[in-house]
């Protein structure tokens, strides 16, 4: 079995504990792999903090140019890593080679982004000074990234930060810990110098060891809502330290009475199913207006009903497995839960049949849609609260669009969300009045790209640890102002007169 190693100051470094990655459509052992204590993030921190000063030194565009070079392997390379993407992670394989491709372009972007503007220059009130802001990196920047998006998302993270000068210690997720040895050897094989980057495999102990690590600057964070607001709420208490955490939500799909259903019915299908409901940006209500919901209901069921679920390296899959057993379970529950509440199933395909499940293929975490309808209650947990999975509610409403964004407005997140309208002004008034952070008219409420900042409000993120904003959380902001008169001149009226009591 293929064994791997933490990526600490510019080398491979063993541990005594390992721990296995599993192909969640399979049960085949992808590898073991190192299991990361405090003292490795300790080690990884020493080295990141050593090889600031250095990497700190160096143009934007001598940074930049040994990204050019991950962008190039990840171009060449884009078919074999989205199998290996979908291989651990289970997503189907276009979905697998998205991953790869996001990843290109967010890697694209901040290199590119070395050679342009950065700050602005800024008028001031007194015609000798010249007032503009500059940037500088932050420092150490600490990277927990989820099992989703393996590739993309630490790119999301790492790009940007490294390209700001910032030194990174990056903790993957222990259930795609070979997607980022792959990643650590793109980086090894770009020349990025010794201990600028550095990889801690593992779990949440190591996580929580660079969150608490005091030499850390910035935490990025994407992930599970529960162990985001625990970063946040931990470093928000240590002044000078700053997180910037990307969490999930209850995305919903309006569909009102204006809607365009061969627009609505694959924009729900894709919102609901892709990534088997693992994104945080996936659906998981459908609010749709009472005139167009029995033909909705309809075209949507059957939709359900017929989406392939299997193996997700055959182009022919829509849905590959759950990620892991534990996490079949937590669906299912709340598959009982909805039932509990007394929704309505519509469609329950969570247990598969037999000959669902391909050859081979016995151990995989599988698992179908869920779809059931019910009337809004605020009291039904089911409606609330973040699955993660190919779990979706129906929810019928009447009267206008207003209504429609209340409903999309009652949960505690606001990750994503969509609205599907031929009529601009109920199109307009969603975009003004629901709460979310990354919002779509006539489209699913996925597929956001790298170069529109990516993150949500209330309980789904804060600081945006990803795509174009992300450079808000990687670097310090200088308002610098020169005076180039030779007195001093002050802003806003204020005397620079010194008086003295001899006068
Ligand atoms: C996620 O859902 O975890 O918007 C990330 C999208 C992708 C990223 C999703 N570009 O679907």
């Amino acid at each position: 079995m293929a064994r791997h190693a933490h990526y600490i100051d510019g080398e491979w470094i063993d541990a005594e504990e390992t721990f296995e990655s599993k192909n969640p459509a399979t049960g085949e052992s992808l590898g073991s792999f190192p299991r990361g204590t405090e003292s490795d993030v300790a080690a990884a921190v020493d080295a990141a903090e050593s090889a600031s000063e250095e990497w700190r030194g160096l143009s934007y565009i001598d940074r930049a140019e040994h990204l050019w070079d991950v962008y190039t392997e990840l171009k060449e390379g884009t078919d074999e890593l989205g199998e290996l993407v979908t291989r651990e992670c289970g997503k189907e394989i276009n979905e697998g080679r998205a991953d790869i491709v996001e990843a290109a372009h967010m890697v694209e972007w901040a290199a590119g982004n070395a050679r342009h503007p950065h700050g602005d220059v800024v008028p001031s009130e007194i015609p000798a000074k010249d007032a503009y802001m500059r940037r500088k990196p932050r420092g150490v920047v600490g990277c927990i990234t989820p099992w989703n998006f393996p590739i993309a998302i630490p790119f999301w993270h790492m790009a940007v930060a490294l390209v700001e000068g910032n030194t990174v210690v990056w903790k993957p997720a222990e259930q795609t810990p070979k997607c980022a040895h792959a990643i650590a050897e793109l980086m090894v094989d770009a020349g990025i110098p010794e201990g600028v980057f550095n990889m801690v495999q593992g779990y949440g102990d190591a996580g929580a060891a660079i969150v608490d690590h005091d030499a850390v600057d910035t935490v990025l964070f994407t992930g599970s809502a529960e162990v985001g607001h625990g970063i946040a709420d931990t470093v928000g208490g240590t002044p000078g330290k700053l997180a910037a955490c990307e969490m999930g939500g209850k995305n919903a799909v309006v569909v009102t009475d204006e809607a365009d259903l061969d627009i609505a019915v694959p924009s729900a299908v894709l919102s609901a199913f892709k990534t088997t409901g693992q994104r945080c940006v996936s659906a998981e209500r459908l609010i749709v207006h009472t005139d167009v919901y029995d033909e909705f209901k309809a075209r949507f069921v059957e939709a359900a009903e017929a989406v392939a679920v299997g193996d997700p390296l055959d182009e022919g899959t829509f849905m590959g497995p759950l990620i892991e057993a534990e996490h079949r379970e937590k669906v299912i529950s709340y598959n009982d839960l909805a039932r509990e509440e007394g929704v309505d199933v519509l469609v329950d395909r969570a247990d598969l049949d037999d000959e669902e499940i391909p050859d081979g293929h016995d151990a995989g975490h599988w698992i179908g849609p869920f779809v059931y309808e019910t009337e809004y209650d605020p009291d039904l947990r089911c409606i609330h609260e973040e699955v993660f999975g190919p779990h979706v509610a129906l929810i019928e409403y009447e009267g206008g669009v207003e209504r429609a964004v209340e409903l999309q407005n009652a949960t505690p997140y606001g990750l994503a969300g969509s609205i599907i309208s031929e009529d601009y002004r109920q199109i307009n008034y969603y975009r003004d009045h629901a709460e979310l952070g990354l919002a779509y008219g006539n489209l699913p409420c996925i597929g956001a790209e790298v170069q529109l900042p990516f993150g949500g409000v209330k309980k789904s993120g804060n600081g945006y640890p990803s795509a174009r904003e992300i450079i808000e959380a990687v670097t310090e902001r200088t308002a610098w102002t020169l005076n180039n008169a030779e007195d001093i001149q002050l802003a806003q009226g204020l005397s620079a007169e010194l008086k003295t009591d001899d006068e």
